[in-house]
């Protein structure tokens, strides 16, 4: 390397020492970019919000038994409710969400649990949780989005 440049040999040895560095960084960027997977969590998912009441699923949000003790909650967080607003599931189901919004950002956020979504208008947010324990559930909105925030609010029956 450099050999055909007139640099004193110390200073040959420190620019390969830096451009080497430099490869070794962005390959260990790489390998941690693909390897444990640094993307933006959910939000892979898009649909127009203007389109969200018309169009399936979200024309149609409700909760379906896809499996045993397996269900998909499809949803809309909208000003101010949820839709649908009342779930009700057996101990130890497992629930993916998928929920998006048709107005402005609201939050899924259902306390004692890991459910904690971040609703964005235009994106399908997607979200799995196994609801091991019996108990009346709460889904609050947790991102302010207007003089109803307070009051957005819906209930998970886990029996
Ligand atoms: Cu919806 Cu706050």
């Amino acid at each position: 390397m450099f050999s055909n440049m007139h640099l004193p040999r110390y200073e040959r040895i420190w620019l390969t020492i830096g451009i080497a560095s430099l490869f070794i960084f962005l390959i260990i960027l790489g390998t941690l970019a693909i390897g444990l997977g640094l993307q933006p969590p959910g939000h892979m998912k898009t649909v127009p919000p203007e389109q969200v009441r018309t169009s399936a699923p979200f024309n149609n949000p409700a909760l379906v038994q896809i499996g045993p003790n397996e269900y998909k909650a499809t949803m809309v967080a909208q000003m101010f409710s949820y839709l649908p607003g009342e779930l009700e599931v057996p101990a130890g189901s497992t629930v993916h969400f998928e929920i998006t919004s048709p107005d402005v950002v609201h939050g899924l956020y259902i306390p004692n649990t890991n459910v904690n979504i971040m609703v964005i208008p235009g994106h399908i947010a997607e979200y799995t949780y196994t609801f091991k324990h019996a108990g009346d559930y709460l889904m609050l909105c947790h991102e302010y989005c207007g003089a109803g925030h307070q009051v957005m609010m819906g209930k998970l029956k886990v029996v």
